[in-house]
């Protein structure tokens, strides 16, 4: 990441004024002072402003439990943000990883880095998302097969590739999605004359849905190392 990037993201000013505090010589980069605005920033560098060390926490990762009702979105738009329920002074920096729909709820992350942000996205990942589903009637078993098999038609030339069902009562299952196409499970249910009465996401690759609903916690730095090594991404190389 560019310095003077980087010093905005942590709200030290606008884009512009960051490159005029470098230009006063104002900023150290490992202890030399340096005047270059383009300035390749990693997580092991040690950058001060005005001697002051500002934090280089390059695994700002947030894993959030999104209430229903709430919507994806950084502004209110109909509904309440998901970036009321984190602090003020992450939302200059952090995005959304995907998007939940509104009345679903569940695991959601939020990322300071883009590059991990759009590869979690692409469906050559393959990053398992499990959701827990209730439908409006019974679960026939059959839909296990189906599902696996894939290369689903969900309409929009769009397909599910696969699928992993289990039944876990007539009403209730859980389902693992490798892609994450708009809607993507509604859909699919809705193909086999389903309705989804609710939808939660309980996994996300190896992540847990381990807080409490409208709570967040940060990933640890080896949770952000892994998630890397799971979207072919260095340590410490962020955007
Ligand atoms: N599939 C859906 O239909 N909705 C979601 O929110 C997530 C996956």
């Amino acid at each position: 990441m560019r310095l003077d990037r980087f010093l905005a993201n942590k709200s030290i000013g606008t884009r512009k004024t960051c490159k005029q505090i470098i230009n006063k010589m104002r900023v150290k980069v490992n202890g030399v002072v340096t005047t270059k605005n383009d300035m390749n920033i990693t997580s092991s560098d040690i950058i001060e402003v005005d001697d002051k060390v500002i934090e280089n926490d390059p695994y700002l990762t947030i894993l959030l439990n999104k209430p229903s009702g709430y919507i994806c979105s950084t502004k209110d738009e109909g509904y309440i943000s998901v970036m009321k329920l984190i602090p003020k002074m992450y939302h200059k920096t952090l995005r959304i990883v995907g998007r939940l729909d509104v009345d679903t709820s569940g695991l959601l992350l939020l990322t300071d880095n883009g590059i991990l942000n759009a590869r979690l996205n692409l469906p050559k990942y393959h990053i398992p998302k499990k959701y827990l589903v209730r439908v409006n009637h019974l679960l026939k078993e059959e839909l296990v097969e189906i599902f696996k098999v894939g290369n689903i038609d969900i309409g929009r030339g769009e397909k599910v590739t696969t699928a992993l069902l289990k039944i876990i009562d007539p009403y209730n299952c859980e389902i693992t999605i490798f892609e994450g196409k708009y809607h993507e499970i509604k859909r699919l249910f809705g193909k086999y004359h389903y309705d989804v009465i609710s939808l939660k996401r309980i996994e996300y690759d190896f992540l847990q849905l381990d807080v409490e609903e409208g709570k967040y916690r940060k990933l640890t730095k080896e949770e952000y190392n892994r998630l890397l090594e799971d979207v072919k991404l260095n340590s410490g190389e962020y955007q």
